[in-house]
């Protein structure tokens, strides 16, 4: 005989012969009930290199490194991302799985400005930031861009702004696996979703094949990651993998590439 209820906190046992005894169980909730209250669980961290980054106690994750969460933007996305596509182009598409913070949107639209290429960047997000959570970065201080830090956040989701004469943002509420996103456009993808630990489900062959089909033949995908199950995931999807010294505290971060 068995006695519970769905949530399982308590289960009642009876093994026929033997006296009644009870098992706690601590109650099961599923991932999307904690990523759903990130706000009343978000915390403040400032990071090595003085940046602020968020903190989720719940997962014991945050969003950027705590050896540097600017440091680490820079030079996952900016320097081994945009930098290295724009090598060859003058005008690229990016996409930011996670718009979270907001910091990769913000280097990337100063570097669109100091490089005077045209950026046309689109960036998902499942769980947008309460406001007093975003006045609590900063990064617009830090780059000298506060007004521009407060647009990327203020104005309106899946719309596309003109935030200079160089950068333009299509933000996307939602989950991306469900996003309408062109196939074969994007030059850059920022992937930028927690850690495998914490959504394996965002790491998946899938996931991976439908980043794959978005890009553009010769795009990049770069993420921190460095996770030996990611690299050979990416290259079953079709991916060609190389490994890159990492930021400051990870000895290496990836990009994969589409084949031209
Ligand atoms: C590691 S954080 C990085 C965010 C951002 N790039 C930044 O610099 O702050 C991961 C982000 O992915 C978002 N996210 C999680 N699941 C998602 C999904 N299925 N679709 C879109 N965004 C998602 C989270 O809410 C979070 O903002």
């Amino acid at each position: 005989m068995l006695q519970g209820f769905d949530g399982g906190m308590l289960f009642r046992t009876f093994d026929h012969s033997k006296r009644p005894f009870f098992l706690i169980f601590v109650p099961l909730l599923k991932k999307d009930d904690l990523l759903l209250n990130m706000d009343s669980n978000l915390r403040t961290v400032t990071t090595a290199d003085g940046s602020v980054t968020l903190f989720l106690p719940d997962r014991d994750e945050t969003y950027h490194s705590v050896h540097g969460a600017e440091t680490e933007s820079m030079h996952v996305f900016i320097k081994n991302g945009l930098e290295v596509a724009a090598n060859d182009k003058a005008k690229l598409k990016v996409l930011e799985i996670g718009f979270g913070t907001g910091l990769n949107a913000l280097l990337a639209l100063l570097f669109a400005e100091k490089n005077q290429i045209a950026i046309e960047f689109v960036s998902t997000e499942k769980y947008p930031l309460q406001k007093e959570m975003v006045l609590q970065l900063n990064y617009g201080k830090r780059l000298l861009a506060d007004e521009l830090f407060l647009q990327l956040h203020t104005c309106s989701w899946n719309e596309v702004h003109p935030l200079n004469a160089h950068f333009s943002l299509f933000k996307h509420e939602g989950d991306f696996r469900e996003a309408n996103l062109e196939a074969n456009s994007y030059d850059v993808i920022f992937f930028d979703a927690f850690a495998p630990r914490v959504q394996p489900e965002l790491w998946t062959i899938e996931v991976f094949q439908q980043m794959y089909r978005l890009l553009h033949p010769g795009g990049i995908l770069v993420t921190y990651c460095a996770k030996g199950e990611v690299k050979r995931t990416m290259k079953a999807a079709g991916f060609s993998v190389e490994r890159l010294p990492g930021p400051p505290g990870k000895r290496e971060m990836t990009r994969a590439r589409k084949s031209d």
